[in-house]
């Protein structure tokens, strides 16, 4: 496995790959890597060629006063895994080499997308994100991106800048890897205390329960909200940020189950902010 740390060097190793009819698959991260990132990475190793997974954690997607100082990091340790799991190469660039001018002056528009749910909650964030995306696709040029349904807004912004910006790239969704009692698989499950790490479990917990509604015949948007509200809100340490059913495509929030849509939270445990996310079966 090569650990690169220049874009002109990861972009020359994947130009020759596709020059050799290699199918470059690609796996972007902030590292700290857990077992949703390896189901990415095995999926993409089964599917391609040169197998390249970047680890940046990138400062234009987190807020003034959000976590990216403590934002866990563990380059070590993420390239044993990296090692372990099959990748062929491992993008980690630094700041400077990601973002030579500071803040960069051009940045890439998510759209109303980016403004609704996790994008009201974190102003900015989606930019930060279809910006970063951006850049490492121009570097790495993939034939195929695999990205975890765990963030599917951030999903549904990747894909829609695929598609109005034509970049030549399939992006791949990967279900959400769980815990035991259901608790997403996320880097910053590392920070939460044990009595916060039980309750972050009432998060599958009222997701769960407003798929079970929908099952047994409810249709009606508020009132499966206030299941999954009350379901978090009983809960001593979780504290609600929101809980929404919105249309899987745009996120914009639906009145009524008509079509495919995806029940959607995000709470605090203490000083950790967890999101998490269930398609609801169809009516
Ligand atoms: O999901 C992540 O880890 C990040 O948002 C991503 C896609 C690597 C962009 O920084």
């Amino acid at each position: 496995m090569e650990v690169i740390r220049s874009a002109a060097e990861v972009r020359a190793a994947c130009d020759r790959a596709r020059a050799e009819g290699r199918r470059v698959g690609f796996v972007p991260t902030m590292g700290a890597l857990h077992e949703g990132h390896a189901s990415l990475v095995r999926r993409a190793r089964s599917e391609c060629d040169l197998l390249v997974l970047s680890i940046f954690v990138n400062p234009l997607q987190f807020g003034p006063g959000e976590d990216f100082e403590t934002y866990p990091r563990d380059e070590r340790g993420d390239l044993e895994t990296a090692e372990r799991l099959g990748v062929d190469l491992v993008f980690a660039p630094s700041v400077e080499e990601m973002q030579p001018v500071r803040p960069p002056e051009v940045t890439v528009d998510p759209g109303p997308l980016g403004d609704r749910l996790e994008g009201a909650s974190r102003p900015g964030h989606f930019r930060g994100v279809a910006t970063v995306v951006a850049r490492l696709f121009n570097i790495v040029g993939p034939c195929r991106a695999y990205f975890g349904e765990k963030d599917a807004q951030q999903l549904a912004v990747v894909r829609r800048l695929v598609r109005d910006l034509g970049f030549p790239v399939e992006v791949v969704p990967c279900p959400t890897v769980r815990e035991p009692d259901g608790l997403a698989r996320s880097s910053r499950n590392a920070r939460l205390r044990p009595e916060e790490r039980e309750a972050a479990g009432c998060l599958f917990l009222a997701l769960s329960e407003a798929a079970e509604r929908v099952r047994s015949g409810e249709r009606d948007a508020a009132t499966l909200v206030a299941v999954m509200a009350r379901e978090i809100g009983a809960t001593p340490l979780a504290r609600l940020d929101y809980a929404a059913v919105v249309d899987e495509e745009t996120f914009e929030e639906v009145r009524e189950i008509t079509g495919p849509a995806r029940a959607v939270v995000a709470a605090r445990f203490g000083s950790t902010r967890l999101i998490d996310n269930l398609r609801l079966p169809g009516p």
